[in-house]
């Protein structure tokens, strides 16, 4: 079965009790319970990730070669100045989807711009916990269309 990593950026493991009014009242568990359910409805396995450092989401984008056929990101504050980050998603040879619980277009001017959008194969911003569920989708259309999936 196809495997697809979802990692998880900084400060999301305080969904639910962080900016409730701009992120809402999910918890993380509550996205992954969702994508679980979405994932399964597609024949598909995540593997799930979180972490509030650089480093070591680098090291989960080089282990997802061979080991995943996807990833679908939230980078979280990463997205707007990670280089690093964006060196690693283009390094490897795994397509990822970048996904936002907020409409960082109608956001700050800082947040507007993504320095990992253009290595993404594309980015899903302001549908709240659904923009994962639609990322996630769309990345098994991707890989469909890339026979990388059956
Ligand atoms: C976010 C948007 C980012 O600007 C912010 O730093 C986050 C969450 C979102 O999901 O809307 O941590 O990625």
């Amino acid at each position: 079965m196809a495997r697809i990593l979802v990692i998880h950026g900084p400060n999301l493991n305080l969904l639910g009790q962080r900016e409730p009014e701009i992120y809402g009242t999910a918890t993380l568990e509550d996205i992954n319970r969702q994508l679980a359910e979405t994932a399964e409805q597609h024949s598909v396995e995540l593997d799930f990730f979180q972490s509030n450092h650089e480093g070591a989401i680098i090291d989960r984008i080089h282990a997802a070669v061979g080991s995943a056929e996807g990833i679908l990101i939230n980078p979280g504050a990463f997205t707007h100045y990670s280089i690093a980050i964006r060196d690693a998603i283009s390094a490897v040879p795994v397509p990822a989807v970048e996904v936002h619980l907020s409409n960082i277009h109608a956001r700050e001017e800082f947040r507007r711009h993504s320095v990992l959008a253009a290595v993404a194969v594309g980015q899903i911003s302001g549908f709240g916990t659904y923009s994962y569920v639609l990322g996630l989708l769309a990345l098994i259309d991707h890989l469909k269309r890339q026979v990388r999936l059956k």
